[in-house]
């Protein structure tokens, strides 16, 4: 009897810069877990070229394809180029991060805003319902976080930015009364049971400038990046004695998790691999 191999379904992170991406672990260790025959790699698109890239991906067989910085809003205006589906989700977040092709039509869809949400209550026990929360920041990350938050019932959604017209405007986007902009100078009278750190300050180098007046109903404070044991959001939020808070880590594990469930029908168990990714990442 002959037995041949399986083929594997091809599936990739595009982005530029990519070489750090940590997909490919995540979905290989989710792979293994389930027993799915599928191979992941990561792809480098240039700048200038991300649709080039993608309709060669797809020509070569690829069955999907996870989208990141600096083309998610990118993707979705391809997909909708080609004519193909968009879920509800990516199109309330303008932003597509999950492409599958193997189904006859391209379909794009975005599964950043439920990773969140479930590591934040799944994971960390957030209380979501009813919470009033402080969002900082109004690029693509907080635009995906506040529609998923405004999805799980909260009270109220404070978004501060920089220059504050993109937080008027982001708000205007939401057309939802719980949702309002506030100056970065009244901060310091703001009370919230969530804080959620959504800017790019990190990758740039610069410091939020946060009163301690923030952190001073003890909220969760929740940092939508990660880096190995800390971050400068949790650290200042620390030194102003909160010390209820987690970084973004889970949310990169959850929202693989629901990618792999969209492309393959079978949700992995997400804890293990986010143990053994926290491990690694603080050993660093
Ligand atoms: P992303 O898709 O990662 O959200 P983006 O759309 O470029 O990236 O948005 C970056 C966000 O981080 C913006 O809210 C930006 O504030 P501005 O609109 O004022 O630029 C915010 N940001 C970046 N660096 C910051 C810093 N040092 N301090 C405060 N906010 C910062």
């Amino acid at each position: 009897m002959i037995i041949r191999a399986q083929p594997r379904a091809r599936y990739a992170v595009i982005g530029n810069p990519i070489a750090h991406s940590r997909s490919p672990g995540i979905h290989a260790a989710f792979a293994a877990q389930t027993g799915e025959a599928i191979e992941y790699g990561t792809m480098l698109a240039p700048l200038d070229g991300f649709a080039a890239s993608v309709e060669r991906f797809m020509t070569e067989g690829g069955a999907g394809l996870n989208v990141t910085l600096p083309f998610k809003e990118q993707a979705c205006a391809w997909v909708r180029q080609r004519g193909g589906a968009i879920s509800p989700r990516a199109l309330a977040a303008g932003a597509v991060n999950t492409l599958r092709f193997d189904t006859g039509e391209v379909l794009g869809d975005n599964t950043d805003g439920a990773g969140l949400v479930r590591d934040l209550q799944e994971r960390h026990g957030v209380e979501l319902p009813g919470a009033r929360v402080l969002l900082l920041g109004a690029g693509g990350a907080a635009r995906g976080a506040a529609q998923a938050l405004l999805g799980c019932g909260v009270v109220g959604l404070l978004v501060a930015n920089r220059t504050p017209a993109r937080a008027r405007q982001l708000v205007a986007e939401l057309a939802d009364q719980r949702a309002s902009a506030i100056a970065w100078s009244e901060l310091s009278g703001v009370t919230a049971q969530l804080v959620l750190q959504a800017t790019s300050a990190a990758l740039t180098g610069g410091a939020l400038q946060l009163p301690a007046a923030v952190f001073a109903g003890r909220p969760f404070c929740y940092d939508m990046t990660y880096a190995p044991r800390s971050t400068a959001f949790l650290d200042q939020a620390r030194q102003a004695g909160c010390h209820r808070g987690a970084d973004g880590l889970g949310m990169l594990v959850e929202q693989a998790a629901e990618s792999f469930l969209v492309w393959r029908g079978v949700r992995p168990q997400t804890e293990p691999v986010y143990r053994s990714l926290r491990a690694q990442l603080d050993a660093a």
